[in-house]
């Protein structure tokens, strides 16, 4: 167990499918985690209203008053998430938008790590460079290498069991865990060196 654990992280889930192959990959997150770091689903980015200033007027709305309180208190946030349009998913863009409103931010200075699946050949790696520069406004520590962008995701995601099968893909996700692991309790201990 590594000197800085245990350590909390939590999902960012950016696709609402039941049969979501990101879900899938969520699923398995535990299940790959280093140990000393538990990892635990936030709440669904379809609980929240199309974002709307009158709406925030009349106050915040619940659900990303419970999401904020929740990434406020994990030691990361690992968003999971397909590419929609060569961009991120407009539920997932809501619900930053809208927790981008709560105060404090709770992005702020908060380690994030991106992965994302798409049926297409490149893994979603398009969402994930326009969620970074989201992130840049919220002034985030988006965690950079090893990056997870899982192509080809129905070959690598049991249709039958919905379980993440393909081991190289669950490896890469296990490295991945490990190093952001590392970066945040180096971020935990003011370690950081960019
Ligand atoms: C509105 C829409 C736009 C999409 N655009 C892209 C895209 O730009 N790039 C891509 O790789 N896949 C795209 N896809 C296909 C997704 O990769 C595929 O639907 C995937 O299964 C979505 O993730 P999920 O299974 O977690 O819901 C798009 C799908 C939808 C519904």
């Amino acid at each position: 167990m590594p000197a800085d654990a245990p350590l909390r992280f939590v999902i960012l889930l950016g696709s609402l499918r039941r049969a979501s192959f990101n879900s899938a990959i969520a699923r398995a997150l535990p299940g790959l985690a280093p140990p000393g770091v538990t990892i635990e689903r936030l709440g669904s980015i379809g609980d929240f209203p199309i974002y709307d200033g009158d709406v925030e007027a009349q106050g915040l709305p619940a659900a990303a008053v419970a999401m904020a309180k929740a990434i406020s208190g994990a030691d990361g946030v690992i968003v999971v998430t397909p590419e929609y349009n060569y961009s991120i998913p407009g539920g997932l863009k809501n619900a930053i938008d809208w927790l981008s409103r709560v105060k404090p931010n709770p992005f702020k200075d908060k380690p994030v790590a991106l992965q994302s699946a798409s049926v297409g050949m490149l893994g979603g790696a398009r969402a994930q460079y326009h969620l970074r520069m989201s992130f840049v406004m919220l002034e985030a520590c988006v965690f950079n290498k090893p990056e997870v962008m899982v192509a080809n995701a129905s070959q690598k995601i049991d249709a039958k069991t919905g379980e993440l099968a393909d081991a190289p893909t669950r490896e890469i996700i296990a490295a991945q865990l490990l190093a952001f692991a590392a970066f945040v309790a180096a971020h935990k201990r003011g370690a950081l060196t960019s």
